[in-house]
């Protein structure tokens, strides 16, 4: 859900070679802490997006046993390894290794921080031993060691710089007969209702005006994936996957904390004056702030693709 790939390379942080962490270590080392590998957010580091991620998935992750139970009827004989590409916290990580008890679950990403996140979350969940940390920047080089007979790869396929050329990478490191489920949101997670309380000060058509303009500068921008992925052999079937997310207000005005205090730093010149005073009031202390307002209804559709190797 981050913005495309073009403002990722400018990172220093990723390793030349792949790394291989293993959740009995505990922590993956080379965590850099407060480190962001997104310079066009500096604010945000990889542990608040992990967050950020964990709370999505508490409060949107109905696709997540949906899109598993997807990929266990299509899957052409149960997975014994597991490749989820671009893992960030790992609930796509966990929830394959929930879905597939039988299976080893590799998580990749380049983030170190986003690993060890991952690892600890195994633990904590009793899925340790399950679940193993490859560190690896995909714009560099496919892993030799990354094959597999379920890929995963959720929000994250837009944020690499030659998605075609890893499209083409999968398929030919999936095992025959393997499946590879890609996964976007339909857009950029939305908190506010349809009808703002008469005599808000809040600007009605607020968060659609703020999602356009991250558009415009790639956040979660991406092609509808079904050609790409027949151009690199797949035969690919899709499928919407509605929210059916419920939260308390309290967990929905941590999320949207979580998210417009991501997106506000980078939002100054980029929208109106008075929808950057909207979106002050969302994130300060008074009546219309997000933990006191109310009204909080958090919204984030999916779409995934199934797409199956010969
Ligand atoms: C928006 S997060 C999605 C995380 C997770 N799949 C989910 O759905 O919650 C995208 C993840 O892809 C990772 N990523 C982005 N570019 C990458 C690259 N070139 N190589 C490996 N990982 C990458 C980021 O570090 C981040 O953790």
């Amino acid at each position: 859900m981050t913005e495309h790939a073009h403002h990722h390379e400018q990172s220093n942080s990723e390793p030349a070679h792949s790394r291989h962490l293993h959740s009995e270590h505990g922590r993956a080392g080379d965590a850099h802490a407060g480190h962001s590998h997104d310079p066009g957010h500096s604010h945000a580091t990889d542990a608040e997006l992990a967050q950020m991620l964990d709370l999505d998935a508490l409060i949107l992750g109905s696709y997540l046993a949906d899109a598993t139970a997807w990929a266990a009827e299509l899957a052409v004989h149960e997975p014994e390894t597991i490749l989820d590409i671009g893992s960030g916290s790992g609930v796509g990580s966990l929830a394959l290794a929930r879905r597939f008890p039988a299976a080893h679950v590799t998580a990749l990403d380049m983030s170190a921080q986003m690993l060890a996140t991952t690892l600890e979350s195994a633990a904590g969940s009793g899925l340790d031993g399950r679940i193993a940390g490859l560190q690896v920047n995909l714009n560099e080089e496919w892993p030799a060691s990354a094959t597999a007979d379920l890929m995963w790869a959720s929000s994250s396929l837009h944020e690499l710089a030659d998605p075609e050329r890893t499209m083409a990478e999968m398929f030919a490191n999936l095992n025959p007969g393997g499946l590879l489920i890609v996964i976007e949101m339909d857009g950029l997670p939305s908190f506010l209702p349809d009808r703002l309380q008469e005599g808000s000060a809040v600007g009605a058509g607020l968060e659609s005006r703020l999602h356009a303009s991250l558009a415009s500068n790639g956040w979660n921008q991406y092609p509808e994936w079904t050609a790409g992925l027949e151009r690199a052999g797949f035969a690919v079937e899709r499928r919407h996957f509605p929210t059916r997310g419920s939260a308390t207000p309290e967990l929905a005005a941590r999320y949207g904390r979580a998210f417009l205090g991501r997106i506000a730093p980078t939002l100054a010149g980029a929208v109106s004056p008075s929808d950057l005073a909207s979106l002050e009031l969302l994130l300060g202390n008074g009546p219309e702030s997000l933990e006191r307002r109310g009204d909080l209804v958090v919204r984030g559709h999916r779409t995934a693709w199934a797409a199956s190797k010969p």
